[in-house]
């Protein structure tokens, strides 16, 4: 446990210069800071190509932050996390799961470390606190002739926010570190330490060591070994999550007996 707690009920604010200090590798030494924002995975999209990698963009607000799914991510000033992240891994397409696993991972275990919650991964990449959603991750790819030109990874955090201010419909399913802990968390110091975790993870993705990323998500996993409903485009399937596979595709035991490997869609425990 660090000095990260504050007894104030205000939300620090955001200092880039206190992220900046606390940084360790590569990504995350260049950070673009805005206090309102359309989106961050728009911006960084935009600029990536022309960025070094490991750039980020961080906003204290966003007006029309993106879920996965063209969901809408409420984005409130003063109290969460917005931010993106510019990689440009040697990669195929194909791997973007991969990438999605890598960016959970990172966060899960910087939150952990942070925080002491008991925080966990729902497949592919939201992060779970009490059984409620408290991070999402939405990753975008630009490819070439099947590779990866370069990616943006889109992580949303509900940190200091009280959720009751949330439409019912996230209510009922969301959450805050604030919430769950009752302590008010500085956000840079959080931000900081995601982006030196993501920096590791990275690492050992460009190295290829998959079955280290894989073998971790799993260690975090509140998915494996649940019967889970998923939603695939205009398909649901009801199944057992037995495991996911060295691609990070989830491998669903359905009640006919066949083993049905997924790689995108919305996981839901019941
Ligand atoms: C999800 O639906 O679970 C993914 C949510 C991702 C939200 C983050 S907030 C920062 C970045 N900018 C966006 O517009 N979206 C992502």
């Amino acid at each position: 446990m660090t000095n990260i707690m504050f007894d104030i009920l205000k939300s620090p604010k955001l200092s880039v210069e206190e992220i900046k200090s606390r940084i360790k590798g590569s990504i995350g030494k260049n950070i673009l800071f805005y206090e309102r924002l359309i989106s961050t995975n728009t911006l960084a999209y935009d600029i990536a190509e022309k960025s070094v990698e490991g750039t980020v963009v961080i906003a204290d607000s966003q007006e029309r932050g993106r879920g996965r799914r063209g969901r809408v991510w409420v984005s409130p000033p003063d109290k969460n996390i917005y931010m993106s992240v510019i990689i440009k891994p040697h990669l195929i397409s194909h791997d973007f799961t991969l990438i999605t696993l890598m960016s959970a991972v990172a966060c899960a275990e910087a939150l952990k470390r942070l925080t002491d919650l008991d925080i966990r991964i729902k497949w592919p990449n939201d992060l779970i606190l009490n059984n409620k959603k408290v991070g999402g991750i939405l990753t975008e790819l630009k490819t070439y002739k099947k590779k990866i030109i370069f990616a943006v990874i889109g992580i949303g955090l509900n940190v200091n926010v009280d959720i009751d201010i949330y439409p019912q419909e996230i209510r009922n399913i969301s959450t805050s570190l604030w919430k769950e802990s009752g302590k008010i968390y500085s956000r840079s110091e959080l931000i900081a330490e995601i982006l030196n975790e993501l920096d590791y993870w990275y690492g050992v993705l460009q190295r290829g060591d998959r079955f280290k990323i894989i073998s971790e998500w799993k260690s975090l996993s509140c998915t494996l070994g649940k019967e889970v409903q998923i939603r695939v485009n205009n398909n649901c399937y009801s199944g057992f999550a037995e495991s996911i596979d060295d691609e990070g595709m989830l491998m669903l035991r359905l009640s006919s007996g066949e083993l049905k490997r997924i790689s995108v869609g919305d996981v839901e425990a019941f």
